[in-house]
């Protein structure tokens, strides 16, 4: 069973959430948490952690190969479960060049690392090391309304710069599997939900507008699907995979939901409606703008959980409907973590950059 696990993007939105989830469920495992705090990181987010003597931060990147090196070496890291890339996909629009440095030259930083470490050191018993990589369902491209769930063996169509970085890193996972036998697995994901994300996607972004009677920006028709998943069915589901999973296998994970953004929107506005009765801003719905749309937006992204129900007994807990209720209290109880998030990074600046050029005002 991992015992010393390194964490990558701890502090960032599923890791911080994952952090948590770990030391309240596995009284035995170590926690390295290695985070650079780009704009999506904070350490906000690791506030009151259960037991925090068991999780050691670490403010680094995961491209400084020396430092990873050390880490292997120092706490005898026997488990990675990687999270930390450039998630935003409208980011990645405006801005590729960091997504190929993290995602893909960090993801082979790391992979190196771990060969050199559990493959050529030996500094752990091969029978016990495990190279996790999290990845997400985006890699499969897009689905015509009519057409089946992604599957593990859909075969790779990326479409934007964001999810083409994690395809790329994705074979590199299983080359290093295929080529030089390291324990790996992989899983995709589609859209997380829930406490501490950051307010630049689409459900934080909605709620906090529209706490504050600003424009709810849609993309183009609002009919585009997610398959949206409570973040901390996730994280449960990545755990099932690290210790049991088949190394060098893929598993899918989803929500089972298939809502359109629009109705994510109309949902939201609703809670808010009944959540907070004396905002000046009720029916929030009226605060609803459609804007131009993502170049290149994917229709419509769909998963089938099989695979990991049958192999590993996962399925997701939490129904969207209590998971969106759950979230947006969570919002409404955490102005303070709101304004710590605001102060310390970019959000201002990027949303009006964003939703400047596709006709919103944030
Ligand atoms: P996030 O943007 O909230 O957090 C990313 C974290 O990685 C941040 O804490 C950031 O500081 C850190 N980071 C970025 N570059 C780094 C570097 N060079 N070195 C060290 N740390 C660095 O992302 P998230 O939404 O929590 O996503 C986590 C992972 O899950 C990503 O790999 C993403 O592709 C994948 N994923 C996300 C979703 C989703 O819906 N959010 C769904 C499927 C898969
Ligand atoms: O599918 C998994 C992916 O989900 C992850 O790999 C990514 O890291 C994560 O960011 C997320 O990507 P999306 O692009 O789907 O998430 P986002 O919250 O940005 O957008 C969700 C949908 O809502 C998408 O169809 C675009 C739309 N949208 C988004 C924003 C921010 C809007 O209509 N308006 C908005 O203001």
């Amino acid at each position: 069973m991992p015992k010393q696990v390194l964490v990558t993007g701890g502090a960032g939105f599923i890791g911080s959430n994952f952090v948590r989830y770990l030391l309240q469920t596995d009284p035995e495992v170590t926690i390295i948490n290695l985070d650079a705090l780009t704009y999506a990181g904070s350490l906000e987010n690791l506030n009151d952690l259960p037991d925090p003597a068991r999780h050691h931060f670490i403010h680094g990147d995961i491209c400084d190969r020396p430092l990873v090196d050390r880490l292997f070496h120092e706490y005898a890291i026997d488990t990675v479960v990687h999270f930390a890339a450039e998630s935003h996909v409208d980011r990645s629009i405006l801005g590729p060049g960091q997504f190929i440095q993290t995602n893909i030259i960090g993801t082979f930083t790391l992979l190196e690392a771990a060969r050199q470490a559990w493959l050529t050191e030996k500094t752990v018993p091969i029978e016990q090391v495990r190279f996790h990589h999290v990845s997400t369902d985006e890699v499969f491209g897009s689905l015509a309304p009519e057409d089946p769930a992604f599957t593990e063996s859909t075969p790779y169509a990326p479409r934007s710069p964001y999810s083409a970085s994690k395809a790329a890193s994705d074979h590199l996972v299983r080359a290093y599997h295929h080529t030089y036998g390291l324990p790996v697995t992989l899983s995709n994901c589609s859209n997380n939900y829930g406490p501490y994300q950051y307010p630049e996607k689409l459900i934080p972004l909605m709620i906090l507008n529209a706490l504050h009677g600003k424009d709810l920006p849609v993309y183009g028709d609002g009919k585009q699907v997610r398959d949206w998943l409570y973040v901390v069915d996730h994280c449960e589901a990545i755990w099932r995979v690290v210790t049991g999973g088949q190394s060098g296998e893929t598993y899918n994970i989803g929500g089972g939901n298939q809502p359109t953004n629009l109705e994510v929107v109309h949902t939201l506005c609703d809670i808010l409606d009944e959540l907070a009765p004396t905002s000046p801003h009720r029916p929030h719905r009226n605060l609803i703008r459609f804007v131009q749309d993502r170049p290149g937006h994917d229709r419509r992204y769909a998963m089938d959980i099989t695979k990991i129900g049958h192999e590993l007994g996962w399925r997701p807990r939490m129904s969207l409907t209590t998971g969106l209720l759950e979230t947006v209290r969570w919002y409404l109880d955490h102005p303070d973590w709101i304004e710590a998030v605001r102060k310390g990074s970019d959000l201002q600046k990027w949303l009006e950059r964003n939703y400047a050029q596709r006709g919103g005002n944030p």
